[in-house]
């Protein structure tokens, strides 16, 4: 299917969509309507049962720069069309996490097989059961079908994320990630204190936005900041 300057393939079952991506070109995208061996942040399993939106987006990357921002980037469009279906309080976790009260209704996973390509994997939890397959998400998934009366189709659902997030690349790659910026950091919700894992060295504070470089800024008790780039933190926890 072609649709907004996408060419979309549709699979009833696939080991990872980001896989099946993997050797794609350029604005194309995979839906599949269950993974095998969804995949996860840090080497995790990812539950990808029937009724969930599991789907990758090959998009071109210039800079390196470009590829360390993109998580956020694809958590905007993201958002943006969560707000247009009605959920308000969907917030975005740094740097690939979309949650409504602290409960995780969609991941994403960058991954980059060749250079100049990033296949963006988008799960999100619609009316699928992720719980039923294991117990220890119950407390920690929100879906779609949960918040909104009148939930999409899969088909349309695929159809807004693909659009918004073509748009939101375009104007990254026009006007670099500073013209994305103020839109990202009203997505955070509240200021909030944090862990930041620096790759084993550990540090704590409040985390309300990023940069115009798209850099992390953590402020301790006395106000003072420091930024961190993307890459230099491994893992952010909300304490
Ligand atoms: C995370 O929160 O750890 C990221 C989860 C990303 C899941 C999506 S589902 C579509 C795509 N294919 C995968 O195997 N993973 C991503």
């Amino acid at each position: 299917m072609c649709k907004d300057g996408w060419t979309v393939c549709e699979y009833r079952e696939v080991s990872s969509t980001n896989l099946t991506a993997a050797k794609l070109p350029a604005w194309s995208a995979v839906r599949a309507q269950t993974q095998t061996a969804g995949r996860g942040r840090f080497q995790r399993t990812w539950v990808s049962d029937q009724g969930g939106l599991w789907l990758s987006a090959v998009i071109p990357t210039g800079k390196t720069k470009d590829w360390q921002v993109l998580p956020l980037a694809v958590g905007l469009a993201v958002c943006k069309t969560f707000r247009s279906l009605g959920v308000q309080n969907a917030r975005m976790r740094w740097p690939n996490d979309v949650l409504v009260q602290d409960r995780k209704l969609a991941g994403l996973l960058i991954d980059q097989f060749f250079p100049g390509l990033a296949v963006a994997g988008i799960g999100i939890n619609v009316s699928n059961q992720p719980e039923k397959q294991d117990s220890s998400l119950k407390q920690h998934t929100a879906r779609l079908a949960d918040l909104i009366s009148a939930v999409p189709s899969l088909e349309k659902l695929t159809q807004d994320i693909l659009k918004n997030l073509r748009e939101v690349v375009t104007h990254m790659q026009a006007g670099g990630f500073r013209s994305l910026h103020s839109e990202i950091n009203a997505l955070w919700g509240t200021p909030r204190r944090v862990e930041l894992d620096l790759d084993g060295v550990i540090r704590q504070g409040m985390f309300s936005c990023v940069d115009e470089e798209g850099r992390l800024i953590l402020s301790d008790e006395s106000g003072r900041s420091v930024s961190y780039e993307p890459h230099q933190v491994r893992h952010l926890t909300e304490i």
